[in-house]
């Protein structure tokens, strides 16, 4: 594993855009003061990674927090590592180019570090997810020879999705963008996408808030010292998968972030990946999602 020391730490994707090893997550985090005050903290503590998504509804005021941060601190734009997704409704050439824009102006940015499809099979294009995705990364492609944005990837593609997309890119996917948390590490998908060159990152290392029940990752977090959610992120990167934890919280953001003087063994790395009977949704499959 590479050694990652700090929130500066970097993941370095195959065009060579540095990506700062723990992300910020912000599905679930309400527009308005709710995402705002989420993102700032987390800026103001050392996040320089945000992920949001045009589905979440938020990036107006995660661009807000962005443009206030920049004011107030010595930190550039180019310190700043910032995703966005295309929604399900967006496929297509057209609609993605829209869809760009429209990500680009809510937030308030010249360019996007990483702009993901966000799901491989929507409910509107179940009869022809191959075309529609085919022509998205078209409108993505040509995004990033205008500058627009430095690096694209996927998000909840399995092999199947990943092996049609390949046939028509020029440029190959830098990153996939899975679920991946204690019981779900995902690994045989992880392992494949790394295979083709992504960088792979995992959104709900807590499992969505549903691992914090669970007394076999309460007895780790005693073992280490540490807390549960340290110990789930941690076991991400561990795993060489870039954690996204959410959080609104102030205190919470701040222990997520507080991950880098430890290190799991690799038998609780497995303990952590085989834990059976957690409170959090299965993996949800692409092709028979309802949206
Ligand atoms: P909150 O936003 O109120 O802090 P995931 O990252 O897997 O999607 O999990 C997010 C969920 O876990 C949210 O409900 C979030 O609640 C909660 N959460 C995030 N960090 C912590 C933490 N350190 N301790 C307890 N709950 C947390």
């Amino acid at each position: 594993m590479e050694d990652f020391k700090s929130l500066e730490s970097v993941f370095s994707l195959s065009n060579g855009v540095k990506m700062p090893c723990l992300g910020f997550g912000t599905w679930q985090s309400s527009d308005g003061e709710e995402a705002y005050n989420a993102v700032l903290s987390a800026l103001r503590l050392g996040y320089r990674h945000i992920d949001t998504a045009a589905a979440y509804g938020n990036e107006k005021s995660v661009g807000r927090a962005i443009a206030d941060f920049l004011k107030e601190s010595s930190v550039r734009r180019s310190d700043l590592f910032i995703t966005t997704k295309l929604w399900n409704e967006d496929h297509g050439y057209e609609n993605a180019k829209k869809a760009i824009e429209v990500s680009l102006e809510k937030l308030g940015l010249d360019y996007l570090d990483l702009y993901l499809i966000h799901w491989p099979n929507p409910l509107k294009f179940r009869s022809c997810w191959q075309k529609a995705n085919a022509e998205s990364w078209a409108a993505m492609e040509e995004a990033v020879d205008a500058g627009k944005i430095r690096a694209i990837g996927i998000s909840n593609f399995c092999e199947r999705h990943i092996d049609e997309l390949l046939k028509t890119a020029k440029i190959k996917p830098m990153v996939n963008q899975i679920k991946v948390c204690p019981g779900q590490p995902q690994k045989q998908l992880a392992d494949y996408s790394r295979s083709l060159g992504m960088v792979v990152e995992g959104y709900s290392p807590l499992g969505t808030g549903g691992i914090f029940k669970n007394a076999e990752i309460q007895q780790l977090a005693e073992k280490y010292g540490r807390t549960v959610a340290q110990v789930c992120i941690r076991w991400c990167l561990q795993q060489g998968v870039v954690p996204l934890p959410k959080s609104v919280n102030f205190a919470r953001i701040k222990e997520n972030s507080e991950i880098f003087d430890f290190m799991i063994s690799e038998e609780d790395l497995e303990i952590i990946a085989n834990l059976k009977n957690l409170e959090i949704r299965p993996v949800r499959n692409p092709d028979e999602a309802d949206f």
